[in-house]
């Protein structure tokens, strides 16, 4: 439905043909096409300017995002692998977890592949950004869809920094400490309410298409040539030394990342949630890239073809 896209390719392992009829008869101009199987894959991604991954499987609950990694990293490397060889230029929207891991490991396959541009990698963290103007918009009042609120540091628990600080308009009375501790705590804790709330049966599907959609529409509207939109994501930053990988505010543009913006001015609250959120990313990270580099090797000694039949051996894939 959105107009700024002329042509949807829908990639999985199965089952996309039945989704894509079923969204052609949507009243929209744009063309849609179901690409089914490994051996698909490529002509999925041919001519693609913008390829969004949500590939892999979801949390059950008492897990943590990471306990995914050892599922979905190698989803993610054949993938990234795929957009290397078929749409070298795409911008990529990184869904899936660990977000703080898979970025990384797709920067490093891009990297080997000599294709890699920062400015086009972007893990998808606008939930945490909807979650905190919803939550904050129903706890002080305002409306979610025009208050701003930073969202910074990476897409799992601690390392979700909400700067309550920042948020404008800032509401009348500000925060106390304790409405300050108790939002910050729903917000990094979100993902988890909407695992447990499904006691089994996945994760957010509906909120995260929701901000995904948003999420594309900006990357979009920058690709288009709109000048100063402005997003959350976690993206190749020095802002915070240790973190190669971080999100804050971006503005967008035509070759995706412009400018990384700055953190602004922290409150002390917020500044220790920084301080501690910093190894636990900073190690996430690193594993992104231990695991890139140990996998590289068989990645590109493979067809696509073998690449994609690592997916094809991962149980509930939704790509
Ligand atoms: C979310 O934030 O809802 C997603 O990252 C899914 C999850 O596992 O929490």
């Amino acid at each position: 439905m959105n107009p700024l896209i002329s042509d949807l390719a829908l990639y999985d392992i199965a089952n996309t043909p039945g989704v894509a009829a079923d969204l052609s008869h949507t009243n929209t101009t744009c063309s849609v096409k179901g690409y089914a199987g490994e051996e698909q894959l490529a002509d999925a991604l041919k001519g693609c300017d913008l390829v969004i991954i949500p590939a892999g499987v979801p949390r059950k609950p008492g897990m943590t995002r990471d306990d995914l990694f050892k599922i979905n990293a190698g989803i993610v490397a054949g993938l990234t692998q795929a957009c290397a060889e078929n749409c070298p230029k795409a911008m990529i929207n990184m869904i899936s977890n660990p977000v703080n891991s898979t970025v990384p490991i797709a920067a490093e396959v891009l990297k080997d592949a000599g294709v890699y541009d920062p400015r086009r990698l972007m893990g998808v963290t606008h939930l945490d950004v909807m979650r905190a103007r919803t939550f904050v918009s129903r706890s002080k009042g305002g409306d979610p869809n025009t208050i701003d609120i930073p969202v910074v540091g990476g897409h799992a628990g601690v390392t979700i920094l909400p700067l309550l600080s920042q948020t404008r308009p800032f509401p009348k009375g500000g925060f106390t400490a304790e409405e300050a501790r108790a939002l910050t705590h729903r917000i990094q804790n979100g993902g988890t309410e909407v695992v447990d709330a499904k006691a089994g049966a996945g994760s957010a599907t509906l909120s995260m298409a929701a901000a995904a959609a948003e999420f594309a529409h900006s990357c979009l509207r920058g690709l288009n040539g709109e000048r100063n939109v402005l997003e959350h994501a976690f993206v190749e930053s020095r802002l915070v030394p240790g973190c190669a990988f971080f999100a804050s505010k971006v503005r967008l543009g035509r070759v995706g990342v412009e400018k990384v913006l700055g953190l602004g001015k922290l409150s002390d609250a917020e500044a220790a949630g920084l301080k501690a959120l910093t190894p636990e990313l900073s190690a996430s990270i690193r594993k992104g890239f231990d695991f890139a580099r140990a996998s590289i090797p068989a990645l590109t000694s493979s067809s696509t073809a073998n690449a994609g039949s690592r997916l094809a051996a991962a149980p509930g894939l939704g790509a």
